[in-house]
């Protein structure tokens, strides 16, 4: 898919912006504050109703807009057809009041229960979670260079984000079994403190279970067709790392344990997953399967009830990334590290693709500064043929030449968006690594 016309209406710094998008490499130029990221929120917005950067939504609201509302809208252009959907994010203390002008922003944060989100689809109102895979894009921003290291609610958050955007019912599902972790929990903890007993576990650890199991499978099956994808990538873009001298014809033979194909892992924590699943897949041995995992929550009954949390369940997954059997978390450069994240981000962007006819729209938020040139170059060598990739930077001269020559490029200036007609000044040829 891709962005055609972008409005926004007091979103962040932007008082009102009409801006129409082409096809392919976009690039963001501007320094620093200027609104170049706003932008690709907004976009994300419009595919999530999320934004990519904060969970407190309410922060995109124009400080001082009198509406106190946001409104973004995108014209979207789809494989198959075309789509406007908008996305309006509001506080005020009723219907009506979101629209109500007031003289200042309101110095009280007003609570959770005044914030609304509208979505509308063709005019038509959405729930925000059907809105989800509409318009999907995948991002990439610095914080994603660290999904390799960084804790695993980042890396489940990826897995959820892809899957949610490639299927409804996975989506549906996962916000339900949030609410049963939520429910539970506090029922452990309320049995911890003898306020009830363990026998009202029974009607949450069926929920639990009826929940866990396909969100384990869906995150299976993604891990599995993607891990191929994403080692195609990661060994393009990890082509350089083995150094010039593996060119010849012995070179090639003594590669280290890590420059040997990416392999993703799933790892669930009810481990005896993968176990009771394999061989399945008959509609009856899912009633084994939930038997199988009803005894694991039974073999962790004390342990949950002593510590008052749920301790089993695709909540407290995690995967891996391996490469000859090496665990590239521990034992990766960091510049493998990087290049994995970032192969993960182009396998998902391939996954949804594939699953849904849609291709996502990609967005790259200041991460070209963070790649080594060699990186920057595989990498916009790689989106090449997407519908649409948009890019922010504050400096032009480190995007390659080649992809600027086919860009639009826009300077972003305070909160003003205008393409670059003239040409600016580009950088000379990119030095060879090592040259
Ligand atoms: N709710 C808001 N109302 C008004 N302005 C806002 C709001 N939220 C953020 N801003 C402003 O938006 C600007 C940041 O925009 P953005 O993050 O898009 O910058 P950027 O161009 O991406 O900068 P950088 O190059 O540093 O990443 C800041 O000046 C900030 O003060
Ligand atoms: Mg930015």
């Amino acid at each position: 898919m891709r962005v055609e016309r972008l409005r926004l209406t007091d979103f962040r710094g932007y008082r009102e912006l009409d801006l129409a998008l082409p096809p392919g490499l976009i690039v963001f130029y501007g320094r620093n504050a200027q609104g170049k990221s706003n932008l690709l929120e907004a976009i994300s917005l419009l595919a999530t109703t999320r934004s990519f950067r904060t969970s407190s939504e309410r922060e995109v609201i124009r400080w001082g807009a009198p509406g106190r509302f946001a409104r973004v809208v995108g014209d979207i252009a789809r494989s198959r057809d075309h789509l406007e959907i908008e996305v309006i994010l509001a506080e005020g203390m009723e219907d009506g009041a979101a629209t109500t002008p007031t003289s200042a922003p309101s110095a009280t944060a007003p609570t959770a229960s005044t914030f609304r989100k509208r979505v509308r689809v063709n005019g038509a109102p959405r729930r925000a979670i059907d809105l989800v895979g509409t318009a999907p894009v995948v991002v990439f921003a610095p914080t994603d260079l660290d999904l390799v290291t960084g804790g695993p609610s980042q890396r489940r958050h990826f897995l959820d984000l892809t899957l949610c955007q490639t299927r409804h019912s996975y989506c549906r599902a996962l916000s339900q079994y949030q609410k049963v972790v939520a429910q539970r929990g506090a029922l452990l903890k309320r049995i911890r403190e003898g306020l009830e007993t363990p026998q009202s576990l029974a009607y949450w650890d069926d929920q639990l279970v009826r929940l866990a199991l396909p969100i384990m499978r869906e995150r299976a099956d993604f891990l599995e067709r993607a891990s191929a994808v994403a080692a195609r990538v990661y060994a393009a873009l990890a082509s350089d790392d083995a150094g010039d001298d593996a060119g010849d014809d012995a070179g090639a033979e003594e590669q280290t344990e890590t420059q040997a194909p990416l392999r993703l892992e799933y790892r669930p924590s009810y481990q005896e997953y993968q176990a009771a699943a394999a061989g399945s897949g008959a509609e009856a041995d899912s009633t084994q399967q939930a038997a199988r995992m009803r005894a694991a929550l039974e073999a962790v009954r004390r342990r949950e009830i002593a510590q008052g949390v749920n301790v089993l369940g695709p909540h407290r997954d995690d995967l891996g990334f391996l490469a000859g059997g090496v665990d590239l978390a521990i034992y990766g450069s960091r510049g493998q590290q990087r290049t994995v994240a970032l192969a993960l981000k182009l396998a998902e962007l391939e996954y949804i693709e594939q699953e849904t006819g849609e291709q996502p729209a990609l967005l790259l938020d200041d991460v070209l500064s963070e790649l080594d040139p060699q990186r920057r170059e595989d990498l916009l060598a790689a989106v090449r043929g997407l519908d649409q990739t948009l890019v922010t930077t504050t400096d032009l001269a480190i995007a390659p030449t080649n992809a600027l020559r086919q860009a639009t490029i826009f300077e972003v200036r305070a909160g003003a968006v205008k393409p670059v007609t003239q040409k600016p000044p580009m950088p000379e040829v990119i030095p060879e690594a090592g040259g």
